[in-house]
């Protein structure tokens, strides 16, 4: 089932608990669900035992950073995934550094190209309707405080950023990873742009239907 679900961007999470112990782990389960204001999703599979220490920061203290994972990064970044103690760190064992975030306590992680400083809006029980031993997952709303983007992987209008030096690495199923080697553009178009080139779409209106003449903004235009 998971690896029907490809790729899924990974996101390095840094966050603190109620005694300020700095925690770093990865997570796939991980994306943005709407631009303006900037939120995102972060899901945590239930489990046996004590919650994942970034659940539990979160709870404690509504604080994450968001880091993104590039290629050069993977190995260290799958080595944050291990089940350490709360107290131990993930980030000395990785070997990644830290960098100061403005608008909230967590560290950002210096190598990744794009860190979100984040504070949580929401949390959501996964009450599903076979409950396991253990938790329940849980979902997460976060809203973003602050954007960091390395200098030489923005354009100069500051809207895009560079894939050539994002090189961000997706999960796919079990522990295999994809690199993006080969983007492609794909212009999109509005039902008001369509039907004024070609008129004829207007016969594939449903009769039953009251109107398909759309007076929204045009998503295609914000490229979502
Ligand atoms: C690439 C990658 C992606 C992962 N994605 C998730 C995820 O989306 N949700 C989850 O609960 N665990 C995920 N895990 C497992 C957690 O990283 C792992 O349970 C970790 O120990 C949690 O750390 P923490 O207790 O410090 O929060 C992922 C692991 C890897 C290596």
């Amino acid at each position: 089932m998971i690896s029907g679900i490809a790729p899924r961007p990974i996101g390095l999470k840094s966050t603190i608990s109620a005694q300020e112990k700095a925690n770093l782990a990865p997570f796939s389960y991980f994306q943005i669900v709407d631009h303006d204001p900037p939120v995102f999703m972060l899901a945590f599979s239930g489990r046996e035992g004590a919650l994942k220490d970034t659940l539990q920061n979160l709870r404690d203290t509504g604080e994450a950073v968001l880091n993104t994972v590039s290629e050069n990064m993977i190995e260290a970044v799958n080595a944050t995934s291990i089940d350490a103690p709360p107290d131990a760190s993930e980030r000395l064992l990785s070997g990644l550094t830290k960098a100061p975030s403005t608008t909230l306590k967590p560290a950002r992680v210096m190598e990744a190209v794009f860190s979100i400083e984040t504070k949580l809006l929401q949390l959501v029980g996964l009450d599903t309707s076979k409950p396991r031993v253990g938790s329940h997952g849980c979902l997460a709303l976060l809203e973003a405080t602050r954007f960091w983007v390395r200098d030489d992987a923005i354009n100069e209008q500051r809207k895009h950023i560079d894939l050539e030096k994002l090189r961000p690495v997706g999960q796919l199923g079990g522990v295999a990873y994809a690199r993006i080697t080969d983007p492609f553009d794909l212009p999109r178009t509005s039902w008001a742009r369509a039907t004024k080139e070609t008129p004829e779409l207007m016969d594939l209106r449903d009769a039953e239907s009251p109107s398909l003449t759309s007076t929204t903004p045009q998503e295609s235009d914000l490229g979502i």
